[in-house]
């Protein structure tokens, strides 16, 4: 049995008032931000690029880089956008982090705009989850009673005022761009970049977009020290972070790890594939990530182990398939996703996301021709690339990647003239229940 958990965000999850700020403050919460305050906003900066934390909302970029490229003494506001839109299948961190602490949210927020010299902060947050939202306006009101929010924090001199923002729902508005042309109150479609957000962001002004399991890292960091963040992980993936497993596992949840756990880790921590089954395939962080099999089981889930064997670390959003799931079906109700979602601005992704759905299904259904399968495969590549954003490109993983390690599946469904899966079988799939 593996005892490789290091909880730190989720480390007060089972305390019945663990989203209250007097829980949050018994258990060491608030204190990194007095030692922010102290510090130089630079010096903050220069932490964060010590502790080698890298973006936790799928790309990996580095936190305190992006921080530095705030240009500084320009006159102009800046701004601190957090991205809680999480709005990917699979991917189930953010929300339960700031349901049950966003406190640590919050004080990662104040002590992030004081370093990049913003003295607004917008917590964008996806519309449906109204329990959330609800959560962190408590969150806010209570750090503005408390003297965390407003003016002249802890007599630092320094303001800051935090807005909730409820988006209406649209998986785009979680790209960078389209969240800040929503925030503004547009259609939530992506911008052209560059210029990138630091240097016109929101309103056109300098803005750092992070996501909230970045942001959340931050008190950790300040607190207890770069150093002790860096030694967890491996060498260029440092840090803890959440691991949400789902699906067919025994005991499905957030586990907090390093970066670099395995699955064969993580498995044992939650009781293994659901009894009497075994691994077929899975994510290793959410559907936009290509998929795996039980041959990657000790892969190292960091951001260069990840790249290496062909898919991506994401947002270590980890759903497990066993062998009563039918591949086809589970890559045609993603990519019925990716269609829905698709926000229609450039062609390859509008029109191939369609396409590649009327083949899918025609597939699933063991109907469809021999050159189907090369069909799909010719139209990921014309999205591939050729998309206005990085929606494109994650869109076409399921149908690209499940053809990759199941071809022979795909083709037994023609041989079969349906799909060879009992769907009943299936925890996942099953038929809806009828009412
Ligand atoms: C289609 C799409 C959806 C995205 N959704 C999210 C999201 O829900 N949350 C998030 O933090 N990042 C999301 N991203 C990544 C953001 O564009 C951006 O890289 C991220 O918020 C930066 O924060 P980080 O550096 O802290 O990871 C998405 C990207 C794309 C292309
Ligand atoms: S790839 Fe194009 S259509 Fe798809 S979400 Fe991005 S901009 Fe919209």
């Amino acid at each position: 049995m593996s005892t490789i958990l290091t909880p730190t965000l989720t480390a007060h999850w089972d305390h019945p008032t663990s989203f209250s700020l007097a829980t949050y403050r018994r258990n060491g919460g608030y204190r990194a931000l007095p030692k922010a305050l102290a510090m130089e906003p630079d010096k903050v900066i220069q932490t964060v690029k010590e502790s080698g934390l890298r973006g936790r909302g799928g790309a990996g970029f580095p936190t305190g880089n992006k921080w530095a490229f705030i240009p500084q003494g320009d006159g102009k506001p800046h701004y601190l956008v957090v991205n809680a839109d999480e709005s990917e299948p699979g991917t189930c961190k953010d929300m339960p982090l700031m349901l049950a602490n966003p406190q640590v949210l919050v004080e990662g927020a104040i002590i992030a705009s004081y370093a990049i010299r913003a003295n607004l902060a917008f917590i964008y947050v996806r519309g449906e989850v109204l329990h959330v939202i609800r959560r962190l306006h408590h969150a806010v009101d209570e750090a503005y009673r408390a003297g965390y929010l407003g003016k002249n924090i802890l007599g630092s001199g320094f303001d800051l005022d935090i807005v909730v923002h409820a988006g209406a729902g649209a998986y785009e508005c979680g790209e960078e761009t389209a969240l800040l042309e929503s925030l503004e109150g547009y259609r939530g479609q992506p911008r052209l970049k560059p210029p990138f957000p630091a240097i016109a962001g929101l309103y056109a002004c300098p803005t750092v977009v992070n996501n909230v399991e970045s942001i959340a890292s931050v008190p950790f960091i300040i607190g207890t020290g770069a150093e002790a963040f860096a030694a967890l992980g491996t060498e260029r993936s440092k840090g803890f972070g959440i691991f949400s497993l789902t699906g067919h596992v025994t005991t499905p949840g957030q586990y907090e790890a390093p970066l670099g756990t395995t699955l064969r880790e993580l498995l044992d921590l939650s009781g293994g594939v659901r009894a009497g089954h075994r691994l077929k395939f899975w994510t290793p962080g959410g559907s936009s990530t290509p998929i795996l099999t039980d041959e990657h089981i000790d892969l190292p889930l960091d951001y260069e182990s990840t790249a290496a064997a062909g898919t991506m670390l994401g947002t270590r959003g980890l759903q497990i398939f066993d062998e009563t799931t039918c591949v086809v079906r589970a890559a045609l109700r993603w990519t019925e996703f990716y269609r829905h979602e698709s926000c229609g601005k450039c062609t390859p992704c509008r029109e191939g996301t369609y396409w590649m759905v009327q083949i899918l299904t025609e597939l699933e259904n063991g109907q469809g021709s021999d050159d189907d399968l090369d069909k799909l495969l010719d139209i990921s590549d014309n999205i591939v690339g050729r998309s206005f954003c990085p929606f494109g490109d994650t869109a076409v993983s399921p149908a690209v990647s499940t053809i990759k390690y199941f071809r022979d599946e795909y083709l037994e469904h023609r041989k079969h003239g349906g799909c060879p899966f009992d769907p009943a079988a299936s925890t996942l799939f099953a038929p809806e229940p009828t009412r």
